[in-house]
């Protein structure tokens, strides 16, 4: 695996591996380290989480970062982002962290000569995001075949949905959806339902945010509580969720829009795990791209 920028570019193998050595690393069954290697992460978009966990996972395998800040880069003189990619691989980085708005931003950079590892492009995709609900998942059901899932939410808008939409289709989960039209997609094949017809039938019920970011005005016509009751879940929605059922959500949340503010940490809520396991997702995707045993 030399860059991982999209779902779609992973065999069930990789995934399978990448899973499994991330479990190894969290149940301590492996000490990788990547001492001696260089890397940049490339946040021309907001993140916390990506950002953060990237970063930890780099430290937790003692490797050097090179700083990079758009605002105070020379992309505020207008260098492209070859170029500035281009330069970080010159003066010695191992490989590339980027997160960009615009979808497919990585196509002229594949072939630089140092792996890209995409932390979300766009509306395209957020590989180590959908791997780290995969890993969450598989913790918790010990499969991926025949587990009835529903994603709730900004479908049209959301990296998540497309990477997990098809990771989860490729290794036999049911992927449905429930979106208000505006936000349905017509570029994935899954059906639309009524979350009320589906809440106490599925086994995750998987929520998005509400991209504010990307919409042209505010809720594009809903107001937050007409939201949370049509589409979010609800205490009586959660209340109907099968015993074993879990609830995702990639966050940040906005509380009380997607989710009520009292079940972000409630019992079924595996919203704080899909955090911890990214740092040893994102160590094993360092691991795989950049290479074991690196001194
Ligand atoms: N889930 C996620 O990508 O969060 P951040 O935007 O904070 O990185």
């Amino acid at each position: 695996m030399q860059n991982l920028v999209s779902m779609e570019d992973l065999s069930v193998n990789e995934i399978e591996h990448l899973i499994e050595t991330a479990s190894k690393y969290k149940n301590n069954e492996e000490t990788p380290s990547l001492k001696g290697k260089y890397i940049s992460n490339l946040f021309f978009e907001n993140s916390t989480r990506t950002k953060c966990s990237f970063e930890m996972a780099q430290h937790r395998l003692d490797m050097k970062q090179i700083s990079f800040e758009t605002s105070t880069s020379s992309v505020q003189k207008g260098e492209s982002l070859y170029d500035t990619c281009r330069t970080l691989q010159t003066i010695g980085c191992d490989a590339l962290v980027i997160r960009h708005n615009e979808t497919n931003y990585y196509e002229d950079l594949l072939d630089i000569g140092i792996p890209i590892i995409n932390a979300g492009d766009g509306s395209g995709q957020h590989p180590t995001q959908s791997l780290l609900d995969l890993m969450t998942i598989y913790e918790e059901f010990g499969r991926f075949k025949d587990l009835n899932i529903v994603i709730c939410g900004d479908i049209k808008n959301s990296r998540v949905a497309r990477s997990n939409y098809h990771s989860l289709t490729a290794l036999g989960a049911h992927v449905s959806f429930v979106a208000p039209e505006i936000w349905q997609d017509e570029t994935m094949d899954g059906t639309y339902q009524n979350l009320d017809d589906v809440i106490d039938k599925v086994d995750i019920v998987m929520l998005l945010r509400v991209q504010h970011e990307r919409h042209s005005a505010g809720h594009q016509g809903f107001e937050k509580e007409e939201y949370h009751q049509r589409y979010g879940l609800t205490e009586a929605r959660y209340n109907r969720l099968q015993d074993h059922a879990i609830v995702m959500h990639p966050a940040p949340v906005n509380r009380g829009v997607e989710i009520a503010d009292s079940l972000v940490e409630a019992p079924k809520s595996r919203i704080f795990k899909q955090m911890e396991n990214g740092v040893y997702l994102r160590m094993a995707v360092l691991t795989e791209t950049i290479g074991k045993g690196a001194e």
